[in-house]
């Protein structure tokens, strides 16, 4: 691969760089350079890049890992696909017309029949008046390589026919047919054979992977009552939508050097943010964001402004863009524009640009976004006890969003920008997140105020009270440092995720069904347990690729589970809770729903129960959650079999309590 590299030509790619002698210099793109410190050598045995100020050196897979933040084999896959390479290990079987390689022939070849018919002195005539009237300048059309579909039934259909003629008398080998059938650029005829085109008509936005090449297509219609106005391409093995963002591979660099993303919601916004020089925007496809797309931007910047229509749509996106965004280190802000505009329509206006500049700095902060309604709900309250469950809602929701797997240092923002907004004192809300101590650590004497850090680092600290501590004392580095601590469940919290996880993974669809959430309240298992729900990282993990792929339109399966598991010891959690989840569906006489509903429950239950598990070595106890922890453990005492919970009657009166603190949440939020 290193070999394939033309590593100046990749380096060129992301920065400057002008010969000198036998090298090429520039300014190195790892720390503030002011004179050119960053050499490439390529005239040695294997070339490299090093900087003779800050030590930054090695050859073209380090420096994608570097630059774009990649894992080694992402490093790997993006220089094989630049330099045209099939991976060992990922080399397709071709001739069927399924292959990726066969599939982007395909795209690659409609993508540029569209290209060339939009620059068809006679056909493209329309097209470039439709373009014009969008006020869609020649340079955009470059860029965003626009195009338009012919107004034919037989455009692409002929072209096709056309390429394999071509490949039989030349000895390149033809693109399949089928290649263009699964890529939904042809159809089938209901009747009789041939085939004809999706897109007539229409002009054409590409979409394309992070290296620039097509993978979907976007169409507009061009002719007034066309249906519809906009055709997209389905998803395909080259083109998964909840990955994909539109124009990402134009607005990298300007993301990267600015160290901020704009997110827009559809292409046609894109382009006009492009063209009107906002070059750090890309859009999502038709889904709302999604953890693909964040972890994506994550690496390459800071910051991210979500920009959404002023409309309640908006909204919806925007607490699922929190949800999405509190555990990553990027500062999230949610821009809504006046007026129901969208970035295109405002772009268009007078002064647009000045007034798409001052919504974007008018953004809200994401964490202002969450507590703004317990800003209120608190200055509002009346008594001592009335505040006390403001703040322990608000902190139930914190839970919810995985605060507390977020590392001390996060958690320490957290807790100051919500203190600063609103107005809650600092020291209240850390301690009441003292008192709400998660499972008991196993031994624990209660003279023991403040427990010795472990001797070695490398093992998790026992409880939460040195973390804390840390926080709510001195903010003492050293604790700081410290390396943040996976939640510790007790053996029964654990296993209650394990059996919601395994019958969601084993039949992703039962996620959807409705089930009893207590008082005959009926609601889809995923917003009873949603990937919030579940506390253990690697649960987590699993629980978030189901639903999202839920999300997303799709039905995942393990296969593809096994696939995108981020490491073996996921993927072998993945084959073994699938294995449990196939168990407990086969050794019941209970409805599949009502068995999920039954763990769901469970779940939610000790969960409860933990959080409300008062801390031994305080005198503080929350009268609220000693009554509830009484009344749960009641009830599960009660229960006929003690080793299994499942089987535990559903618990009324906590599941009312819990019901209405949720409900107040809603109605404050
Ligand atoms: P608009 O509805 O504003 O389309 O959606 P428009 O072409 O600008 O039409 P008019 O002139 O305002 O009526 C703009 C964006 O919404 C996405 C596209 O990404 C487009 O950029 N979109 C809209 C779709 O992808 N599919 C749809 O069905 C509708
Ligand atoms: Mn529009």
């Amino acid at each position: 691969m290193i070999e394939a590299t033309d590593l100046v030509a990749l380096i060129s790619e992301h920065l400057q760089l002008r010969p000198k002698g036998r090298e090429h210099v520039g300014l190195c793109p790892f720390h503030e350079d002011s004179k050119p410190s960053f050499n490439v050598v390529t005239h040695k045995d294997r070339p490299f890049y090093n900087c003779f100020a800050c030590g930054k050196a090695g050859s073209a897979i380090d420096f994608m890992m570097e630059f774009h933040r990649m894992s080694y084999p992402e490093a790997l896959q993006s220089l094989a696909d630049r330099a045209g390479i099939e991976l060992q290990g990922m080399v397709e079987e071709p001739g069927d017309g399924t292959s990726k390689r066969e599939l982007r022939a395909a795209t690659d070849a409609a993508a540029r029949l569209y290209r060339r018919h939009l620059a068809d002195e006679t056909h493209g005539k329309n097209a470039r008046a439709a373009l014009e009237a969008r006020g869609i300048n020649e340079e955009m059309v470059e860029q965003f390589k626009i195009g338009v579909a012919p107004d034919a039934w037989d455009g692409l259909a002929g072209r096709v026919v056309e390429l394999q003629k071509h490949a039989r008398l030349g000895d390149t080998p033809p693109i399949p047919l089928q290649a263009f059938i699964k890529t939904a650029l042809l159809r089938k005829r209901k009747e009789g054979n041939g085939q004809y085109d999706t897109f007539r008509n229409r002009l054409i936005f590409p979409i394309s992977d992070e290296m620039g090449r097509p993978i979907a297509f976007g169409g507009r219609a061009i002719a007034p009552g066309d249906e519809p106005k906009y055709l997209n391409s389905p998803e395909n093995p080259l083109f998964n939508k909840s990955k994909t963002l539109y124009a990402f591979h134009l607005a990298k660099k300007s993301i990267i050097d600015e160290r901020h993303a704009i997110v827009v919601e559809g292409y046609t916004d894109a382009i006009a943010c492009h063209q009107a020089g906002i070059t750090n925007v890309v859009a999502t496809l038709g889904t709302a964001l999604t953890r693909h797309h964040a972890g994506r931007l994550e690496r390459i910047c800071d910051r991210v402004t979500l920009v959404f229509d002023g409309d309640t749509a908006g909204q919806r996106a925007a607490d699922r863009a929190v949800e999405i965004f509190f555990g990553s280190r990027i500062d999230l802000a949610i821009c809504t524009l006046p007026d129901g505009e969208d970035p295109d329509g405002l772009l268009k206006m007078d002064d647009g640009p000045q007034r798409f500049m001052d919504a974007l700095g008018n953004a809200r902060d994401v964490l202002d976004h969450l507590v703004s309604g317990f800003k209120q709900a608190y200055t509002g309250s009346a008594g001592i006890s009335e505040r006390q469950n403001t703040i322990e809602s608000l902190l139930d929701r914190l839970a919810g969003l995985g605060f507390d797997t977020l590392d001390a240092v996060r958690r320490h923002l957290v807790l100051d920008r919500i203190a600063s907004l609103t107005g809650i004192q600092e020291k209240e809300l850390t301690s009441s997140l003292a008192r709400r101590k998660r499972p008991k650590p196993v031994e624990r004497r209660s003279d023991e105020a403040t427990p010795a850090a472990p001797a070695d680092p490398s093992v998790p600290m026992d409880n939460e009270e040195s973390e804390l501590g840390a926080l709510v004392d001195d903010h003492g580095l050293s604790e700081l440092e410290a390396k943040p601590t996976a939640p510790e469940l007790s053996r029964r919290h654990r296993e209650a995720e394990r059996r919601v996880l395994a019958i969601y993974l084993f039949d992703p669809t039962l996620a959807r069904t409705s089930i009893d959430a207590g008082e005959g309240t009926m609601l889809p298992a995923s917003e009873v347990c949603p990937a919030t729900q579940f506390l253990d990282p690697g649960h987590r993990i699993l629980a978030d690729q189901i639903l999202d792929a839920l999300d997303a339109g799709q039905t995942p399966d393990v296969g593809q589970l096994l696939l995108d598991a981020p490491d073996d010891r996921i993927g072998s959690l993945a084959a073994e809770l699938y294995r449990l989840g196939q168990d407990l569906l086969d050794n019941t006489d209970l409805e599949p729903a009502e068995l999920l509903g039954n763990h769901c429950n469970d779940l939610q239950l000790i969960a409860q129960l933990e959080r409300f598990e008062i801390d031994p070595s305080t005198d503080e106890a929350a009268p609220p959650g000693v009554e509830l922890k009484r009344r749960i453990e009641q009830l599960i005492e009660r229960g006929p079999d003690k080793a299994s919970l499942a089987r535990v009657p559903r618990p009324r009166r906590p599941m009312r309590i819990a019901a209405s603190k949720s409900k107040r949440m809603r109605d404050t939020r």
